[in-house]
């Protein structure tokens, strides 16, 4: 059995394909390299993936439909995760269009190459951010998705519509994934902690949006890539083959208390620079994760004490620092 897994220099399919390697399990990784962030990030990732005989990588954009239809007949290659796509809900306020081609058009790649090569499972992510601004919390992958805040969560609320169609009509077995707020060793520089420790390392100050009131549920990468891997094998077999799924950690913290633990961990203090509410901001998540609980056994092992230490502790081996 091989897997393919878009999106393998990102942050996620990093994680992710190093998990299944150690299964003994072959993965076919595949990404454009973009430089949303620094590629050399993204360049080392995929060094490292290398190391391991069983992983093949293929510089491939979604756009580019034949050659990734090559890959996957050459590997014949029958479960796919998807996680390429421009991610990141504040750029998407100034970049719509980046968010439109590899979100939309390419994610319709994506389908069309999974129902011509007859893939038995298609994992897609998705986003909390589906679930925009509401009071009813915990968030439940039974509640009203359709009052997205932004493009980019337009852009993941159409992914689940859309391959919604592609199971009912062709039985193309398809799982989303709403992943809550990701973070972890490796992790995106254009995320609140790798920004948050790089200005305080910096002595730059901390810009902390809606005053710091931010909750979030917060999901260490090692139990998100846990929660996918226990998903792969277990397709959906309705009449139509559609799930959704929540992977969060399923206990909000507020951003003020997060950012503690980063100056706990560096023995700083941060400067901060309180802001007020960004337009497209959601103010609170918190995953109801007793659906994923309940179908694989999944449980959150890491809390935010050990997770932003092993994120400190990769972030100051990774940049030398003392
Ligand atoms: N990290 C989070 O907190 C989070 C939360 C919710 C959803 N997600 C989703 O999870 C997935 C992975 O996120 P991540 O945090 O690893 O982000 P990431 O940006 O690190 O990874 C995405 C990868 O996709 C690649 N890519 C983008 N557009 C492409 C294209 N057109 N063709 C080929 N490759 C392309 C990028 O180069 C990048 O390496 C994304 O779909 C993202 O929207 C992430």
């Amino acid at each position: 059995m091989s897997i393919l897994i878009t999106g393998s220099a990102g942050f996620i399919g990093y994680h992710l394909t190093k998990k299944i390697l150690k299964k003994n399990i072959k993965v076919i990784g595949t990404d454009n390299i973009n430089n949303y962030y620094d590629i050399k990030l993204k360049k080392d990732r995929i060094q490292q993936l290398k190391k391991n005989k069983k992983f093949i990588f293929y510089k491939v954009d979604l756009s580019e439909y034949k050659k990734l239809n090559n890959v996957i007949k050459k590997h014949k290659i029958k479960y796919i995760v998807h996680l390429a796509a421009q991610a990141g809900v504040r750029y998407s306020i100034l970049n719509p269009k980046t968010y439109f081609k590899s979100n939309l058009e390419g994610f319709f790649n994506i389908l069309e190459i999974s129902r011509i090569n007859k893939i038995k499972h298609l994992i897609f992510a998705s986003t909390s951010s589906v679930y925009g601004n509401t009071d009813k919390l915990p968030l439940k992958e039974t509640h009203r998705t359709d009052h997205p805040l932004t493009f980019y969560a337009a852009t993941k609320k159409s992914n689940e519509v859309m391959a919604h169609s592609y199971s009912h009509i062709y039985k193309l077995p398809c799982t989303g994934v709403r992943f809550f707020t990701v973070y972890g060793p490796l992790g995106r520089p254009d995320m609140a902690l790798y920004k948050f420790t790089n200005n305080i390392i910096k002595n730059k100050s901390v810009e902390l949006y809606n005053n710091g009131n931010h909750l979030r549920d917060f999901t260490y990468i090692d139990d998100i890539v846990d929660g996918v891997f226990s998903l792969i094998k277990k397709y959906p077999k309705k009449s139509v083959p559609y799930d959704i799924y929540n992977i969060g950690n399923g206990s909000p913290k507020k951003l003020l208390e997060y950012l503690k633990h980063i100056e706990k961990n560096l023995k700083r203090n941060s400067k901060i620079k309180k802001l007020p509410l960004q337009p497209g901001d959601i103010i609170k998540t918190h995953s109801d994760i007793k659906k994923l609980k309940d179908s694989t056994g999944y449980k959150p092992k890491t809390n935010i004490n050990i997770g932003i230490r092993k994120f400190i502790d990769w972030y100051k081996e990774y940049y030398n620092i003392t």
